[in-house]
Parts: C-alpha cells; structure tokens; sequence
C-alpha cells in the first residue's frame, strides 16, 4: 500500500514537473549515466563553452566570463576584395578583458546576409581568398585575437563548399606559419540542420572539414519562426509531427552521419526565441497553429523583428515572464513534451512564442554530454537575464568536472583492488581495468588527440583526406 502510494506520488510529480525533473539532471548527471564510448573519447576532460556577442558596444560587465572559454565577437566586416576589418570602433579592449579573465576571444567573419555575400565574393578568385586569408592573419596579430570563426550562411554551390575548404586549409596553414602549429583557434560554423554545408548542395563528407578546423559551431536554432506555415519552437528537441529533421537531436545525428568528428562538435544553445501571429480561430491549447501572416512584435527590450530574447521575455516590466516558469498578466505559458521547449501565447496580440529556458537548455546541455560533442555555444551571452540561462552552461561545465573526476575515482580505486590483490585476481581485474581503462585513459587519449593534429602522422593522413575530397569534387 505504502509502495502505492509513493509511485501515485512519483507519478504524479512526473508530470507535474516533466521538464523540472529532467533538468535536475544535468545537476546530477553521474558517470553512469555516459556511454563508455563518451567517457573513452576524452571530450569530458576539455569541454568548451562558445560564446558569441557582438565586436563592439558590448560592456564588459555584461559578459559571463566564468562560464566561457571562447568569446566570439561578431562580426568583423569583409569586402568583396578579401580585407577584414572590425565592423566599428576598437574590439582590442574587450579583448584584453577576456584574456585577463583566461578566456579566448575570435573574430567571426560573415553571418546572415551582407557579410556572408561578402565572403563569397572574396572566395570567389584565387587573389580576393588569398587576400582574405592574409587579413585574417594581420587582424589576429593587430588586435591578439586567439583566432577566427567562418561563419558562411552559405555555400550555394559545390563549387563554392570547395572554395570554403580552400580558405580554412589556408587559413590553417598561414596561423600556423605565423603563430606557430596549433596555436590559434579555427573555427567554423555549421548552418544546415541537415548536414550539409548549404541547404542547396548535396550532402558529402564533411570529415576533412572537421580534420582542419578545431571545432564546428552548429547553429542548432531557427528551426521555425514567422517565417514558418505554423508556430513552432525556434529549437525543438525532437523533431515535430510532419517537419522531419528540423530538430536539435537530429541536426547533430545529420553532422555526425555526414562525417564530422564528435570531439569538434559544439551544439548551439538559444537565448532567445521566435515568434509568430496565429490565427485566432486555431487556438485550442495545441503548439502548431496556422501562421496569420501579420508581422508579430519585437520584445520590449532588444526589439528584434521576430524574435524575443531572455532579456525581453524576463524584463521587469514588459516581460512575458514574472519568473522562469511563470507568465504574466494576458500571457498563457505552456510546456511542450514533444518539443521539450516552453511556450507563450499572448491573449490578444496572439503572439506566439517558441523559446528555450533554463529546463529546456538543460536538457540539451544533458544531450550535449551523453552524444558525447565538446562544447556548447550560445547565441547570444548579453541576451541573458540575472544569469539565469548562464546557470545552465555552467551546470554543464560542472557536470564535465564531476563525471571525469568520478571516473578517475573508479580508476584509482580499480588500481588499488589489483594491487591488493594476488595470482589469478590480479590478471583478472587488470584485464577489466583495461578495458574499463579505455575510458578510464581518456585525458591521455585527449592528450594524444591535441598531439595527433601536430604529428607527422597526421599530416600525412590528412594529405590522403585532402585527396580524397579533391577526388570527390572533382
Ligand atoms: C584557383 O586556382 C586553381 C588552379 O590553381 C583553380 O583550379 C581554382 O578554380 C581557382 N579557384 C578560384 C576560386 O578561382
Ligand atoms: C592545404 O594546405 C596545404 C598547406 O598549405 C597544402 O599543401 C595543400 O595542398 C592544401 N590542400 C588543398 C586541398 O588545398
Ligand atoms: C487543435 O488544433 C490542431 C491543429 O489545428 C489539431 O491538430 C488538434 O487536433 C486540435 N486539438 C484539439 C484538442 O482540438
Ligand atoms: C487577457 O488577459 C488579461 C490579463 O490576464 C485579462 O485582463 C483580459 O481580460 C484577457 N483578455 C482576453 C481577451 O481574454
Ligand atoms: C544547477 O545546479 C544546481 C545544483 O548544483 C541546481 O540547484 C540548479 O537547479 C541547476 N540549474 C539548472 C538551470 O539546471
Ligand atoms: C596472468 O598474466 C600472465 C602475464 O600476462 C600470464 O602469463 C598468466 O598466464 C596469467 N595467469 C592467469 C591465471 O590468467
């Protein structure tokens, strides 16, 4: 009876708190809960944490540099000619912050629209991608920038995705001529959510991209928005009846299965979410409902055309949220279990508004680990409010710690059972220590992964890589 009782209670607590529950367990993730194959890749040991914010105008207050490794200022300028340029004004203050903080900082090139036509201009000749890679090299020096981030939204063409190759692959090659090999941080960033480098362009490898770039930034966001036929969340975790593929999980699946290298995966986390105005006569407490077509309000901060951030749903005043769970006066807040995400729905404006909040990144920050990828990124740090969402990444990066402290643990203690022990004991519990140890070595398998892109061996892999892409578009 008592037995009863306690699973009525359990289960009823289950639903009540479906997203609650999830995110607590981000905050107890425990080594048992991660695949051997994560714990023996090494991604656990160096988890990276990308933030992006704008080049300039940003006060340094505003940035949470405890919880990053990585600040991305976006955007520096590029002209059709190859020349870099930051986009106003002098980023080398906020550089200096970050250094002194310990944290790395880059320059972004492109984004949407006019920087990204840009690069594709300047990729276009042999002379403007030769040029834009001798500025990247000058900028880096001129400002002590760690390195750079290709962000291309993005090759219509192949012919365009090899010419995309050819810059990163100089790229690489002059930062280590200049800096020395491995010094500086390349970086790319993975529009498609289905795997592939523009949404025009056929699937291919994307393995020797990954070989030369560090890490791949995935914009895991801007799966629905007013520019979608229904509303939908801006980041669904699943993918949503009839929309297959436009989804967190299988946006990482698609770059997994097209080739890229899991230890330079970093998955994108929103800090803000997407709007739309639903048609009146849809609304029956459902998620999915017709688009009206008419242009939904920016939020009361930020004021992006379609789009609220944390800032703007959290404002004291003109928030849609009293707290992170609670909707104010004339807004219904809901959770979704398909999409593991939150959503709002104003009652007269009919504003829909599909968002990530602390529970919903904390389940994709759990994933994040379990998948086995090296980071998160987030776009954008200054959109957060009071840290809230900031919480989450560094519950993320507590969550690295402890389980790879755990598992130094059970090594230790594995050690010293085999070294208590005698005759066929020892041989047995060396061997399980073994196996067990292919996870249990995983700081020196993360050690020779760093070695590896420096190694001999390495280059001459990766010259056979190199061509096998030539191969592959030719
Ligand atoms: C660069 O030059 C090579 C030959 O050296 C040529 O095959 C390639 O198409 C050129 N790329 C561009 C973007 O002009
Ligand atoms: C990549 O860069 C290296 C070093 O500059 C060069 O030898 C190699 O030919 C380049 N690979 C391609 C495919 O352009
Ligand atoms: C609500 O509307 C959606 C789409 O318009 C529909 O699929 C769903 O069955 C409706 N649900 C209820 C409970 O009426
Ligand atoms: C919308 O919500 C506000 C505040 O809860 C309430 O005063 C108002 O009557 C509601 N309007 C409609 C049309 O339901
Ligand atoms: C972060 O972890 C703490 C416990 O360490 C927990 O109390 C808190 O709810 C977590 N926050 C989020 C957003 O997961
Ligand atoms: C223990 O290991 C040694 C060396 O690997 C081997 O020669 C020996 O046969 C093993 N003994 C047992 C009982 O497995």
């Amino acid at each position: 009876m008592e037995l009863h009782i306690a699973t009525l209670i359990c289960l009823l607590a289950h639903a009540a708190m479906a997203s609650a529950s999830i995110a607590t367990r981000l905050s107890n993730l425990q080594l048992n809960d991660v695949p051997g194959s994560v714990l023996s890749s090494g991604v656990l040991e160096n988890p990276v944490v990308f933030g992006y914010t704008f080049e300039s105008g940003i006060d340094p207050l505003n940035i949470p540099w405890s919880s990053l490794t990585h600040l991305v200022l976006a955007f520096f300028n590029v002209d059709a000619a190859g020349t870099v340029v930051p986009s106003s004004g002098n980023p080398g203050a906020l550089i200096s912050v970050a250094h002194k903080n310990g944290v790395k900082a880059i320059a972004s090139i492109g984004g949407s629209g006019s920087g990204s036509t840009a690069i594709a201009m300047a990729l276009g000749t042999n002379a403007t991608s030769t040029a834009l890679v001798a500025s990247l090299v000058d900028n880096v020096k001129k400002y002590s920038l760690d390195g750079v981030d290709f962000d291309f939204e993005f090759p219509e063409t192949t012919q365009q995705v090899q010419s995309l190759y050819n810059a990163l692959n100089s790229t690489r090659s002059a930062f280590d001529a200049a800096f020395g090999r491995g010094a500086k941080t390349l970086t790319m960033t993975l529009f498609s959510s289905k795997g592939q480098f523009g949404p025009n362009v056929p699937q291919m490898d994307a393995s020797p991209f990954s070989d030369i770039v560090d890490y791949g930034l995935l914009m895991s966001y801007d799966y629905f928005g007013s520019f979608s036929a229904v509303s939908a969340p801006n980041s669904p975790f699943y993918d949503i009846p009839g929309y297959p593929g436009l989804s967190f999980t299988s946006s990482i699946t698609a770059w997994l299965r097209s080739g890229w290298d899991a230890k330079k995966l970093v998955a994108g986390l929103p800090y803000y979410g997407r709007t739309t105005t639903v048609q009146a006569n849809s609304i029956n407490g459902t998620q999915f409902m017709p688009n009206s077509g008419a242009a939904p309000p920016g939020g009361p901060v930020s004021k992006i055309s379609g789009a609220w951030t944390w800032t703007d749903l959290r404002d004291p005043t003109n928030g849609a949220l009293r707290s992170p769970t609670m909707a104010r006066q004339g807004w219904q807040r809901y959770w979704d279990t398909t999409t593991e995400t939150p959503w709002l729905l104003h009652n007269t404006s009919l504003t829909y508004i599909g968002y990530d909040d602390l529970d919903s990144l904390a389940i994709k920050a759990n994933h994040i680990i379990t998948r086995g990828l090296v980071g998160v990124m987030v776009w954008m740090v200054q959109y957060d409010y009071a840290d809230e969402l900031n919480s989450v990444v560094g519950n993320y990066t507590k969550a690295c710690e402890r389980i790879v402290n755990q598992l130094e643990a059970s090594q230790s203690s594995t050690e010293s059972e085999s070294e208590n022990s005698v005759g066929s004991s020892r041989n047995s519990s060396n061997g399980e220590q073994s196996s067990r140890g292919s996870g249990g070595t995983s700081s020196q398998n993360g050690a020779a992964s760093r070695h590896w892109k420096s190694s001999n061996v390495g280059r001459v892999v990766m010259s056979l890589l190199i061509s096998v892409l030539a191969l592959t578009f030719q």
